[in-house]
């Protein structure tokens, strides 16, 4: 087990009753609050509703900025840095999912530097410090209620660039189960993937021995896939998102990584197909992760075959783990198809036109590798984005 410091600070309230606390919460860290949103939905819901009620009976001021799209804008974090200074605001309130939340990230730290925020996006600088953030998650997927990470299009030049420091631990989440209801069928499906993909890029890694967190991994994994047809099946069912919502949060609250590095390449590798084609994150990860497991197996045949049986309950080929490890593959594909996702780009309609450019960028110019498990140049990631036609 490799060394490691772990403190993950995000305040957690999870379940029905804490959204009618929501101004006494922001109170302990804000008192002038940007409100930050996407489209329609959490209007519709009702929660947006119930959260201007609340603020405003605990005499919060706040101002508002919806409009986040999936894929969030530069263009929109500028409006939002612009707002907080205009208005001396101390904290961000994103609800919503990955998008808002990586947003309302983007705005906090760049409304405290002097230079332009796409600078942490780049690997310019990193932020040392932000504006208060806090969540009301209506999706279980990206994790951002409790990481440190934001992900954010630049518009020009289509580049989708992910930034990572301590200042953008939201100071504290609101999970209701309940929210997840309204959620339409395929981002359930985009969430589950997500959330799948943030424990298998953990899973494959270099380090080891590593048995506790194997262990971790792999029971939030199996919760993952068993909850999932459930609250597909029955989009009511309480219990089964609780289990959903939390493991999302857990696997990507780095608790998970304790003790080890873990891969990240597909994400890197699906980032450039979602800021080309604008496509959901998780619908992206369903389509690079299989290709990129089948391109890197035989660097840690072992690894993949524990997997496949842990995970899938393969039966172990003892003479021969490779069938192992692909049947594993095989079992998380028809996985994904069940639930909605395609697992090719050409399902996406997306052809190989663009494979060498997106592989160029995703080294930025090769100027870097890919990915802790197996470091990828642009060409191996081209041969990737080619296995997923
Ligand atoms: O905009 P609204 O109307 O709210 O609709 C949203 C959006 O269209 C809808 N939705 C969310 N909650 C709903 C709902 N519809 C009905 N009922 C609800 N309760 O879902 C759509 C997708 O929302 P989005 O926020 O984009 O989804 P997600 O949470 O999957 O976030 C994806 C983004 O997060 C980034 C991804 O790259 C992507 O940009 N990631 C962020 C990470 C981080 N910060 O740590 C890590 C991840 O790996 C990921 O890269
Ligand atoms: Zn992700």
């Amino acid at each position: 087990m490799d060394e490691f410091i772990f403190q993950n600070p995000t305040r957690i309230y999870f379940g029905p009753s804490h959204e009618a606390e929501i101004g006494h919460i922001v109170a302990q860290h804000g008192k002038r609050v940007l409100l930050h949103f996407g489209g329609a939905s959490a209007e519709r819901s009702g929660l947006l509703p119930l959260i201007r009620k609340e603020l405003s009976a605990a005499g919060i001021e706040f101002f508002e900025l919806g409009g986040v799209k999936p894929n969030p804008r530069l263009s929109l974090v500028y409006k939002g840095i612009e707002l907080c200074r205009q208005h001396k605001l101390d904290l961000v309130l994103a609800v919503g999912g990955g998008s808002v939340i990586d947003s309302a990230k983007a705005i906090a730290a760049g409304a405290r530097y002097s230079g332009d925020v796409w600078d942490f996006y780049t690997g310019k600088t990193l932020p040392e410090t932000a504006l208060a953030v806090g969540t009301v998650l209506t999706i279980p997927a990206a994790g951002s209620e409790s990481s440190p990470g934001s992900v954010i299009t630049k518009e020009e030049g289509l580049l989708k660039r992910a930034v990572n420091a301590d200042c953008l631990f939201p100071r504290f989440s609101i999970l209701n189960p309940k929210r997840c209801f309204t959620l339409p069928r395929q981002q359930v499906a985009n969430g589950i993937t997500d959330i799948m993909c943030h424990l298998m890029e953990r899973y494959f890694t270099n380090s080891k021995p590593v048995e506790f967190t194997d262990r971790l991994i792999e029971a939030t994994l199996k919760t993952v896939i068993s909850s999932a047809p459930r609250v597909l099946a029955n989009p009511n069912s309480y219990d089964d998102w609780a289990e959903l919502m939390w493991a999302g949060t857990v696997a990507h609250n780095n608790l998970l990584n304790t003790g080890r590095v873990g891969d990240w390449a597909s994400h890197d590798i699906e980032h450039e197909l979602s800021a080309i084609y604008d496509i959901a994150h998780g619908a992206g990860l369903a389509i690079v992760t299989p290709a990129w497991m089948k391109y890197t197996l035989k660097h840690d045949l072992a690894r993949f075959a524990q997997y496949a049986v842990r995970v899938w309950g393969v039966e172990d080929n003892f003479f021969d783990p490779e069938r192992t490890a692909l049947e594993g593959i095989a079992r998380l594909e028809a996985f994904w198809s069940s639930i909605g996702q395609k697992v090719r780009l050409s399902g996406l309609g997306i052809g190989g036109d663009r494979l060498a450019e997106m592989a160029r960028k995703c080294t930025d110019g090769d100027t870097h590798t890919v990915g802790h498990f197996v470091p990828l140049t642009s060409k191996d990631i081209e041969a990737i984005y080619r296995l997923a036609l």
